[in-house]
């Protein structure tokens, strides 16, 4: 059995079959042939944080597989009143089939994995969202600038920039991150990624010039400046970020016809003007769209490994 903590816990193949399993089923949805692998099946979802893509997508997602999908906020089940991870996760993976957490530490997703008797999936953590780059690499094959990739985030070191390091650390793409003096990626995370890249030949570059990053980039990215429980630091953020939105002008430093991707929820005017987002909304939100897709593959994939 396995779990899907983070990307660095899965080959390159593993990667790559998860993505193309996701498309398939995408493709044949769109046809018309359901695949209802998961007939009888439950996924306990268990938000601490809010949500749309990741809610809406798992549920919708694990009911067109034929399965059903429980929506568990900590404000309903015990785990938020004090009932302690270990319980709860012997508990809940004693009557479901799969669960999908998104919480705050990233140790406490550890925790239930390590007492879950079935596949638990990070929806979001502190420290990664995995899920979402499956998502944006699906979206990279379909938009055609998968191959070659030079991928360039822009903006807060934080749960995305950690996941891009793994992804393109695994599949051996180049990376380039800028973040403002201060929010740079934590360095525990980037050893790890450039250990892995020994091996992948990604080429991984940090930095704080946005433009030094964006010269050249196939792909540009970015992601909110104040994370889900950073509220208090919004302001201060906004001052430190500076120079740092991704806009019309900075795109025009990219290659020709680069793309911009955007897990979204996006704060236009901040890490994103509202004209850049607007005319890449086809891209934008097929990235939030292959949520659903990319998941249904990972359930898929996850279910076969038992
Ligand atoms: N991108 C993403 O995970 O969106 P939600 O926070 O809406 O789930
Ligand atoms: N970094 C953001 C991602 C939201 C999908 C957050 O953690 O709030």
């Amino acid at each position: 059995m396995r779990h899907f903590l983070t990307l660095k816990d899965f080959t390159k193949e593993e990667i790559l079959e998860i993505i193309a399993l996701g498309l398939k089923i995408k493709k044949d949805f769109k046809a018309g042939i359901y695949n209802k692998e998961l007939e009888m099946q439950t996924l306990a979802m268990i938000f601490e944080k809010s949500s749309t893509r990741t809610r809406v997508s798992f549920e919708t997602g694990m009911f067109q597989l034929g399965g059903h999908a429980l929506f568990l906020s900590n404000r309903d089940i015990h785990l938020g009143r004090g009932e302690p991870v270990k319980d709860t996760a012997r508990v809940i993976s004693s009557m479901c089939d799969m669960v999908m957490i998104r919480t705050y530490e990233h140790s406490m997703l550890e925790e239930f994995a390590a007492y879950s008797k079935v596949p638990v999936i990070n929806g979001l953590t502190d420290a990664y969202h995995p899920v979402q780059l499956l998502a944006d690499y699906m979206t990279m094959i379909e938009f055609g600038v998968a191959e070659n990739a030079v991928v360039a985030y822009v903006g807060d070191g934080n749960n995305m920039t950690n996941s891009w390091l793994m992804l393109a650390a695994k599949l051996g793409f180049e990376l380039r991150i800028a973040t403002p003096k201060g929010y740079e990626v934590e360095s525990k995370v980037l050893r790890d990624a450039l250990d892995i890249a020994k091996k992948s030949g990604a080429v991984i570059k940090v930095m704080n010039d946005p433009k030094e990053a964006v010269r050249g980039a196939s792909v540009v990215t970015t992601d909110t400046w104040a994370s889900m429980g950073q509220e208090d630091e919004k302001e201060q953020r906004i001052q430190d970020f500076k120079g740092y939105m991704v806009d019309g002008l900075m795109m025009c430093l990219a290659q020709k016809g680069a793309k911009f991707l955007h897990c979204l929820p996006a704060y236009r005017g901040q890490e994103v003007s509202e004209e850049l987002l607007e005319d890449n909304a086809d891209i934008v939100f097929a990235e939030a769209e292959n949520r659903l897709h990319a998941q249904k593959g990972l359930m898929v994939w996850l279910d076969k490994q038992r």
